[in-house]
């Protein structure tokens, strides 16, 4: 019989040979390219603020959408295009707001996920899912078998539920169209610069869809 010491060797050593396969990164599997235009609906919880969101990703004509439904509460529009500017804003019934921004980087490429560790399998929200983390920013999970994103999740605990995901669904022009009143003021827009900095993650309340404001800065 073994001792209770070779016993616990035995598993120190199995617990090496584990972190050795689970980190050499000969045959891990590596995230899907977001395919160039999708429409997706995403359930949000930031720390039990709940959101639903509508993402529209248009890599082709350098946009991206965001449009946030808060629980009972008000529709916000975040539209973003890939010269760096924003707009955050809200139309009737709720009050004309529109708050211009200026990003270094443009909206997140398809490959944006290139690089990210591979970190096992898990099954979360019943879908059994391949995870990668990225710079410490963020969590991805996708589905093994459908390579369908699942859900994601930010540093700041902000975690995203991909309700639906519409590969080939493409918002018309129209809805791509900021109000009048985000350019009625001749102020210049406040420029918003690359790395993560304090000023950042104030932003990060405000872009509430999470992508420009942060990941963007750290997958440029
Ligand atoms: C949202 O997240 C919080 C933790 O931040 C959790 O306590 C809560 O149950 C979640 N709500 C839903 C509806 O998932
Ligand atoms: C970026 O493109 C949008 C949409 O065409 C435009 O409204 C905005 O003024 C542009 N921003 C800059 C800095 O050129
Ligand atoms: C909308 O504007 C009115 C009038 O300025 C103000 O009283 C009200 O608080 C505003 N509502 C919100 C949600 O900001």
């Amino acid at each position: 019989m073994a001792s209770a010491t070779e016993e616990r060797i035995c598993l120190f050593l199995c617990f090496f040979l584990f972190l050795h396969l689970s980190t050499s990164t000969k045959n891990n599997p590596i995230p899907s390219p977001w395919p160039e235009q999708f429409h997706s609906v995403l359930f949000i919880n930031r720390s039990g603020n709940l959101q639903k969101t509508d993402l529209w990703y248009d890599w082709p004509k350098g946009r991206n959408f965001n449009i946030i439904q808060y629980q009972l509460g008000v529709l916000k529009y975040d539209l973003e295009w890939n010269n760096g500017t924003s707009f955050l804003y809200t139309l009737d019934p709720f009050n004309h707001t529109c708050k211009r921004l200026h990003f270094d980087v443009g909206i997140l490429r398809p490959n944006w996920l290139d690089g990210a560790n591979y970190l096992g399998q898990q099954y979360v929200d019943n879908f059994l899912c391949n995870v990668w983390e990225k710079v410490d920013f963020i969590w991805y999970y996708e589905d093994v078998v459908t390579k369908r994103p699942v859900k994601w999740i930010f540093y700041s605990g902000m975690i995203a539920h991909v309700m639906t995901f519409e590969v080939g669904a493409v918002l018309d022009d129209e809805h791509w169209q900021a109000p009048v009143y985000c350019f009625s003021e001749a102020e210049p827009e406040p420029k918003i610069h690359n790395r993560r900095s304090s000023s950042l993650l104030d932003l990060e309340a405000a872009v509430d869809g999470g992508f420009r404001g942060t990941l963007m800065s750290e997958m440029s």
